[in-house]
């Protein structure tokens, strides 16, 4: 018997929560002491307290081993705004993504996104796809420095910087916005260092790096010039690069010739969806959020509200979410169990959600896995 994790448990809100109520029947089933540890965080308490992360949540995870998070629900700026409560309107108060709080909060910089093809899932592109997504979490286009309306000193500078920003300079300064992709070699080491580690210890043949250096030079540049660096320590692992237009076609063209992807964040957002649709579409994209205190495990899809409380999607993409959160506990046995769990419940193909054209709910299948344990 394994020693007794704490685990966050953060629905969230719309799917969010049928989807962690269909994981916890399967982790219910295993032989792993666990106690689980609410978690507020979602719309509701955006609207009601002005953060959808509250800092109470934020404490609750400072102390637990992991913790699965379902999906929130996000909107425009200035709908967030509107939908506060009228004490809270007007106090300046930004609506900002949890999720990608929560990657900055606890340096949670390995995104990691298995993309898997299980024998029998009528969805899959191509039957056999098995590639293993990397994706940089907490710099890049998600650095969150962005200025809409841009202030008057950073056009002064950027115009005395830079020539080719010029034509900038003829605007006013509320008709353009500026967000900064900011990568760090630290940042671009880490990532591209736990893609390679990930295939050694997988017997993973290649890792492919995925970049756009040729026009954005400063930073794919940077992150390029990293992986060559890495890639040294690596020597029995082949590895390519591939800029992220082209990957694009190609994942599609042969996805066989894909094994570990590692890609900036921005990239890795974008790349990571295709990932998913070539094995059956966002109810297969599992992810983890991994760190060096904690990891934080949710499917890749969002709250899909309008299928809110309707137990009607489907539940793979968290319960496999689960699994990678039982192997970063050290539990790759139980990891592995409910893979093969999975794996039989789609071969089988009695259990079917909609989009997989069943007719089964959330519950079914969440039961058909657990029984299978
Ligand atoms: C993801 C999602 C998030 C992201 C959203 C919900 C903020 O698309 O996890 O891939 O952009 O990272
Ligand atoms: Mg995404």
């Amino acid at each position: 018997m394994s020693k007794e994790y704490k685990i966050g448990w953060l629905p969230g809100d719309g799917v969010g929560v049928d989807v962690l109520d269909a994981c916890k029947i399967v982790l219910d089933k295993l032989p792993l002491k666990a106690e689980y540890i609410h978690g507020d965080v979602g719309w509701e308490f955006w609207c009601k307290e002005g953060d959808a992360l509250p800092i109470r949540t934020i404490e609750m995870l400072k102390n637990v081993d992991a913790a699965m998070f379902g999906a929130i629900t996000s909107k425009p700026v200035k709908q967030a705004e509107q939908e506060l409560i009228p004490e809270l309107q007007g106090k300046g108060l930004t609506y900002r993504s949890p999720i990608v709080r929560m990657r900055q909060i606890f340096d949670l910089y390995t995104c990691l996104r298995p993309c898997k093809a299980y024998e029998g899932n009528p969805l899959n592109y191509r039957d056999g796809i098995d590639i293993v997504v990397f994706r940089e979490n907490t710099e890049d286009m998600y650095c969150g420095v962005e200025f809409n309306p841009v202030p008057a000193e950073l056009r002064d500078l950027l115009n005395q910087l830079s020539k080719n920003f010029s034509p900038f300079a003829k605007l006013n300064l509320d008709e353009y916005a500026i967000s900064c992709k900011i990568n760090t070699k630290k940042g671009s080491d880490r990532i591209i260092r736990a893609g390679f580690e990930y295939a050694r210890k997988h017997k993973r043949k290649k890792v492919t790096i995925i970049h756009k250096a040729n026009v954005i030079r400063a930073t794919e540049g940077l992150f390029l010039d990293t992986a060559k660096e890495v890639a040294k320590d690596y020597p029995e692992i082949e590895m390519d690069d591939a800029n992220v237009d082209a990957i694009t076609m190609w994942l599609l063209k042969n996805p066989f010739n894909y094994d570990v992807l590692v890609c900036p964040n921005m990239f890795g957002d974008i790349v990571s969806d295709l990932g998913a649709q070539l094995v059956g579409g966002l109810g297969f994209g599992c992810s983890g959020n991994i760190g060096l205190k904690i990891g934080i495990f949710e499917p890749s899809h969002g709250s899909a509200p309008k299928y809110a409380g309707q137990y009607k999607v489907n539940p793979i993409a968290t319960i496999l979410s689960a699994k990678l959160m039982l192997d970063y506990l050290g539990e790759e046995e139980l990891g592995k169990e409910v893979e093969r769990a999975v794996a039989e419940v789609i071969k089988e193909g009695k259990v079917r959600t909609y989009d997989m054209g069943g007719t089964s709910s959330t519950i079914d299948m969440a039961k058909a896995i657990a029984e299978r344990l």
